[in-house]
């Protein structure tokens, strides 16, 4: 027995090499053992996504997936997720989705039903119950609560700048104020201990890559708000030719440099997954050297890596791997830098 680890060890050093290949972000071991199952039935790497994304949904990772979480200014819950297949480079894609609580079900309906990519709001719901998906109230006794707390609290935090009535004292409505003015501290109102969005990479037994992405967004956002998760080469991408990427963290900032495509673009030319990563994190650090966030990365051959932005409260980054090494979810962590 004894002998047998070893011999397991040494074939698959870790971090190395293993199809096939299942990660996610943070400790969403759920999600990743529900992957994986998916792929022994013999399920695609899409497949496997989507149901690890799934399985997050229903259990409300964090609070941060899925119903019953981050309600908005107006107390509602909506939710953004999408997919893609690194084989064909199809995306599904929705934001803003509302009364539907598989989103990333959804995602996969826009790509497999539809020409498009992303489709949002309202309409996205319409073409959700169109497709089968069931339409419900997505609030809880618990959303219901932290927006009652928050209008409470004078709306405190939330994500409003040059406005009149003052937002760091007042609930709106709120107009613009004539004069623009740069606050010395950015509010940096992402508060890490409640995590955000689950993204997870599959790479099959030959390669194919495929990555998906679920959230219900940022607490408090104002309403229609939609950050990195649903947006391709942002939240996540996946190429077969290259490898896969899913970020999390301050999306707001994240998205405006593509992270994940970044990242896939970087092991196309050469670079190790956790160099792809680091590259990728670095990136954003030059203009924001304290924003909140961190990415997995994962090549076609199963190397894989992990990277975050260290800041007060969020030294370390937690995520879950699966591979025939261990043949079950393992939580892994690497040090933010
Ligand atoms: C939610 O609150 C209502 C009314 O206070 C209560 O009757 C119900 O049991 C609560 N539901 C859960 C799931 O706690
Ligand atoms: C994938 O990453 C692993 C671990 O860093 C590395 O050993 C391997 O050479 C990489 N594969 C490719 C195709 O670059
Ligand atoms: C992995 O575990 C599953 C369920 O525990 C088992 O059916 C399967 O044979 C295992 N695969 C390997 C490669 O050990």
């Amino acid at each position: 027995m004894i002998q047998r680890v070893f011999v397991i060890i040494c074939l698959f050093p870790l971090n190395q090499a293993a199809l096939p290949l299942v990660i996610n972000t943070w400790n969403f071991e759920n999600a990743a053992n529900a992957a994986w199952s998916a792929l022994q039935k013999g399920g695609s790497v899409l497949d496997a996504v989507e149901r690890g994304c799934s399985q997050c949904e229903l259990e409300q990772c964090d609070g941060s997936v899925g119903f019953g979480g981050s309600p908005d200014e107006r107390g509602e819950t909506t939710l953004d997720a999408m997919l893609m297949n690194g084989d064909t480079m199809e995306v599904g894609a929705v934001a803003d989705l509302r009364r539907v609580k598989n989103a990333v079900g959804v995602a996969r309906a826009v790509m497999e039903h539809t020409e498009h990519t992303f489709i949002v709001g309202e309409s996205a719901t319409i073409f959700a119950e169109n497709m089968g998906f069931m339409s419900e109230d997505l609030s809880t006794n618990k959303s219901i609560a932290i927006f009652s707390q928050w209008l409470q609290q004078n709306c405190q935090p939330n994500y409003r700048k040059n406005v009149f009535p003052d937002p760091s004292k007042s609930c709106g409505p709120y107009k613009p104020k004539a004069k623009l003015w740069k606050p010395k501290n950015p509010k940096g109102n992402f508060d890490p201990s409640s995590h955000d969005t689950i993204g997870m990479i599959a790479i099959g037994k030959n390669g194919q890559v495929a990555a998906a992405t679920s959230t219900n967004g940022a607490t408090h956002k104002i309403p229609g708000r939609v950050g990195d998760s649903p947006v391709a080469g942002a939240g996540a991408y996946a190429d077969s030719t290259a490898g896969g990427a899913a970020a999390t963290g301050d999306g707001d900032i994240m998205m405006r440099f593509l992270p994940s495509f970044l990242a896939v673009d970087l092991m196309r030319n050469g670079a190790q997954p956790t160099v792809a990563c680091k590259m990728a994190i670095s990136r954003i650090k030059k203009y924001y050297p304290n924003f909140f966030g961190a990415i997995i990365c994962a090549n076609t051959t199963g190397g894989y890596g992990a990277a975050c932005n260290k800041r007060p409260g969020f030294s370390q980054f937690p995520f879950m791997v699966v591979n025939p090494q261990t043949n079950q979810s393992q939580l892994q962590k690497v040090d933010c830098f």
